[in-house]
């Protein structure tokens, strides 16, 4: 199959360089109004710079859309005579649903809705995929693939369920650096040096994930319990941390469900 790429910026961009890193002989058209990153200076890469040039040459297989999703109706009403009823539509845009590009392209075409995270470039990303009903097993393989060039892929059956995935792995990022954040004010507040306070937040939340990371079979839990001696300065954090009344579940659940209130109010608008 042939696969397309518009917008080639900072998710776009993560996706191609995925890509080409693959090393296979595929081709790829780019359709990019700025300059390329230096990277996707390739044989491998056409680059269309208005759609008007694209529209004419490039007759895709399947179309990855990665526009700012306020430009995203405009960028495919110039695309739709790229676009046969058999081409696979699949779009990263926060908060587009499936139902609205087909009311571009045909209420029957086949589209993806993927919802990638940050870390995406420098492959370290979690993308959650939803297929409308026209994409065939085949397809979501194929196109998993390609997806999960910047990380892990996981699927979902109902695109409902976006939001929520959303809050918790889009948004998700953020409250790691915010936990970084505090955790490096919290150190201050016990004497250290604000620049040691934040090298040493910020290496263990590296060094923490790294852990997770290569030991992917142990649950959480464990890998908490881990660290947790009985009657030790971690057990009694971890009280104060993980109390019922107080702390960090009760404003997680906040946290996300105000993800997920404001992803579906900024649905409802779109
Ligand atoms: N960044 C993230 O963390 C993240 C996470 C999840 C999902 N996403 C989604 O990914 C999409 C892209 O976000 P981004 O952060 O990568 O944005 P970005 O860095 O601004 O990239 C968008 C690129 O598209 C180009 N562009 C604008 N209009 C175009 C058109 N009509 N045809 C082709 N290309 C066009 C832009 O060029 P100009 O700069 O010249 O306008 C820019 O290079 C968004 O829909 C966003 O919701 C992003």
């Amino acid at each position: 199959m042939t696969l397309a790429l518009v917008g080639c910026g900072k998710m776009g961009g993560a996706l191609l360089r995925g890509w080409l890193a693959r090393g296979g002989h595929e081709v790829f058209d780019v359709l990019e109004p700025g300059d390329l990153p230096s990277f996707a200076i390739d044989p491998r890469v056409n680059h269309f710079k208005t759609a008007t040039d694209f529209v004419e040459k490039a007759r895709p297989e399947a179309l990855f859309l990665a526009v700012k999703p306020q430009v995203m109706d405009p960028a495919c009403e110039a695309l739709r005579a790229a676009v046969a009823p058999q081409t696979l539509i699949v779009s990263i845009a926060a908060g587009r649903t499936i139902e609205s590009f087909q009311r571009i392209f045909g209420v029957d075409q086949p589209v993806i809705r993927a919802m990638p995270n940050t870390p995406a470039a420098i492959g370290k990303g979690m993308t959650v995929a939803v297929a409308s009903g026209g994409v065939s097993e085949e397809q979501k393989a194929w196109v998993g693939a390609w997806l999960g060039v910047t990380g892990r892929l996981e699927w979902v059956a109902d695109e409902a369920l976006m939001d929520a995935v959303t809050a918790v792995s889009g948004s998700g990022p953020a409250y790691v650096f915010a936990l970084i954040e505090t955790l490096a004010q919290a150190g201050e507040s016990v004497g250290l040096d604000p620049v040691l306070s934040m090298i040493l937040a910020r290496q263990t939340i590296i060094g923490a994930a790294a852990l997770a990371e290569s030991d992917p079979g142990t649950p959480a839990e464990s890998l908490r319990r881990n660290v947790t001696s009985p009657g030790g300065t971690t057990e009694a954090a971890l009280e104060v941390l993980l109390d019922e009344t107080a702390a960090l579940p009760d404003l997680m659940i906040r946290t996300v469900a105000a993800a997920v209130a404001r992803g579906q109010a900024l649905g409802q608008k779109a």
